[in-house]
């Protein structure tokens, strides 16, 4: 028995908000999403993959990584058992051959391809040692940069993906949500909000504020941290997410401290579940504790990222999230549900945004 979704309980007592784009689970924004670790497409590899409702195959050209619709667009036959042949992907049942703009170039029986061929193309680009996917057969956006790491050699690392029952619009809300962080993190700090939407896909929250002293964890914090708590979480397309975390912290209120940082990447698997990716970034270091520089950086990362999951991950798992009763405290919160109905629907969603 499939289960049932939680918008599926209490619908005349708590009547649940409909949204154009938030928590709306028949619409895909235009965005990048993850479609494969780079080193799991291999070359002359035909590799199928399911994301956000579609099925799609990936392939390798000297150019890059071509991406299309799954199915031939002759007789549907999934193009997963096919092959590549001269950079084109070759159907397995007619050989009728496809270049990485999904036009079809070759017919073995000499016919030329029927004008109504239904079949898409999809841009690509490989960064943090995965293939992402964008809806449409091209864009200007590039794969979000981590605030403070644009142009940087970068090292990575990467977590479980791990699935959740609630849409990633919620999910992605923990990090600015500041009542939480006095009721579940015990941070206690009276924070600052600084918003940049200088992009509209794009927002940027900076939370800061000095460290209380009332609890032996806030004298520990502010003794290894210095007197300022920081960090920002920037959404990318509502789909992905840069945390840093240590800003402008400093060991003994002396030294500086690298920042850390990670991006959580979300996509849909069905209605009620969604995947989530967190890979660990940081800038390269160089000279002689480089490796070890290098290694602690990513791992403390992961160390913080583990103790702020292991702290509220269960709220996610059967929230029903209905958004009419906000106090003036989550003011971010009304922001971020704002500048997520204002995106752009793409192709992938079931229905178009708002019906
Ligand atoms: S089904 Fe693919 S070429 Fe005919
Ligand atoms: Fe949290």
């Amino acid at each position: 028995m499939t289960k049932k979704l939680t918008s599926e309980f209490n619908t005349r007592t708590q009547p649940m908000r409909k949204h154009r784009i938030f928590n709306n689970w028949n619409v895909v924004t235009k965005g990048w999403y993850i479609a494969c670790r780079s080193k799991d497409l291999g070359k002359d590899k035909v590799l199928s993959i399911d994301l956000n409702g579609q099925k799609l195959v990936l392939w390798r050209t000297k150019d890059g990584v071509a991406c299309t619709d799954g199915f031939c667009p002759h007789m549907g036959v999934d193009l997963a058992i096919g092959k590549v042949v001269d950079e084109k992907l070759q159907c397995f049942f007619h050989h009728w051959q496809f270049d990485k703009e999904a036009k079809c170039v070759h017919i073995p029986c000499g016919e030329d391809p029927p004008k109504n061929l239904k079949f898409n193309s999809y841009a690509t680009r490989e960064k943090y040692g995965h293939i992402w996917v964008w809806p449409e057969s091209q864009t200007d956006e590039e794969v979000l940069d981590i605030p403070g790491l644009e142009n940087c050699d970068l090292i990575y690392s990467f977590d479980k993906t791990y699935e959740r029952s609630c849409h990633y619009h919620i999910t992605m809300i923990n990090g600015i949500d500041p009542q939480h962080l006095r009721t579940v993190h015990n941070i206690s700090i009276d924070m600052d909000i600084d918003i940049d939407e200088t992009k509209s896909n794009h927002i940027e929250f900076t939370l800061s504020g000095k460290f209380p002293t009332a609890t032996l964890q806030e004298r520990m914090g502010k003794f290894l941290l210095g007197e300022e708590y920081s960090y920002s979480m920037k959404y990318a397309d509502g789909c992905l997410a840069a945390l840093t975390m240590l800003k402008g912290a400093k060991l003994f209120n002396r030294f500086t401290l690298p920042e850390l940082k990670m991006i959580f990447a979300y996509s849909l698997i069905e209605e009620g579940r969604i995947l989530v990716r967190p890979i660990f970034v940081n800038k390269r270091s160089t000279g002689l504790f480089a490796p070890f520089s290098n290694f602690l950086k990513l791992f403390m990362t992961k160390r913080f990222f583990k103790m702020l999951q292991g702290e509220d991950g269960m709220v996610y798992e059967n929230i029903r999230f209905n958004s009419t009763s906000f106090l003036k405290l989550d003011a971010p919160v009304v922001k971020y549900i704002g500048y997520l109905n204002k995106l752009e629907d793409s192709i992938w969603s079931q229905t178009k945004s708002g019906e």
